[in-house]
């Protein structure tokens, strides 16, 4: 569904991902992991059209998206959870969801609001709530449900646990779960890799930029040297 070929991205004369290419595919999890620096973020904030692209192209069912706005990518089916959440914290929950709305009928975001409030329950508990009062981990459930008010056919997620709560960094799982039952692709960089390979389908780690592994998350369950390099023990 989404494919991505022979990327490079960065700012100005820095480099911060090397001719990279992976896919998505509906339904599945794809794990992008690696050190700090690796180009994770630059990667995703790309194929979102925030990073600059150097070369290759970033295909969404057939269509070339490479050039176009963040609207045109959304409307064609990505959004991202980004990493620090970015929530506006002057806002109320509601209106920030109503953020992730903004390129869609009434209709349609008020019924994605409806979903969002029935994965995160507490999200409605709250809705009139500033954003900025809430626990990290409701914030990075408004991260998420932000992102699927405009239905996507792609979650693209930066550093989900990161600072969480074991019990909140489940519930954000069991949620990944679910769309991935409901044929949504989800590309996820995580820093707790073990669990990123629990879930996923497909890892791609990348280092100072390049790609140096990919494969099944199967086989990088039980790849030692694989977990020593990411862990930077060789
Ligand atoms: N705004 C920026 N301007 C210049 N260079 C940047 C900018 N943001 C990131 N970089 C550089 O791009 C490279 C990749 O950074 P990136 O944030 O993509 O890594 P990452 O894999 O997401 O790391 P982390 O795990 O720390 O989040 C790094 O060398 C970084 O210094
Ligand atoms: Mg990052």
């Amino acid at each position: 569904m989404l494919q991505v070929n022979d990327l490079s991205a960065g700012y100005g004369d820095i480099i911060a991902v090397r001719e990279f290419s992976f896919s998505v595919e509906a339904g599945k999890i794809h794990a992008l992991v690696g050190a700090n620096g690796a180009g994770k973020s630059s990667t995703l904030m790309c194929l979102m059209g925030l990073v600059e692209q150097k070369s290759g192209s970033i295909v969404m069912d057939n269509l070339q998206i490479s050039n176009e706005r963040i609207e045109k990518r959304i409307s064609a089916g990505l959004a991202i959870v980004p990493e620090g959440r970015r929530i506006f914290p002057d806002l109320n929950v509601r209106e920030n969801l109503m953020v992730g709305g903004h390129i869609v009928s009434t209709s349609i975001m008020n019924s994605g609001i409806d979903m969002v409030y029935e994965f995160f329950p507490r999200l409605y508990e709250r809705q009139t709530q500033a954003a900025g009062s809430l626990s990290g981990g409701e914030q990075q459930m408004l991260a998420m449900g932000r992102a699927l008010i405009s239905r996507p056919k792609i979650l693209i997620v930066d550093e989900l646990s990161l600072g969480l709560m074991p019990k909140v960094v489940d519930e954000c799982y069991e949620v990944l779960k679910k769309l991935k039952s409901e044929s949504i692709g989800i590309l996820l960089v995580e820093q707790n890799t073990e669990r990123a390979f629990s879930v996923a389908d497909d890892v791609s780690a990348l280092e100072a930029g390049n790609l140096f592994w990919s494969g099944t998350a199967e086989q990088a369950r039980t790849n030692i040297s694989l977990k020593e390099q990411l862990m930077g023990i060789t």
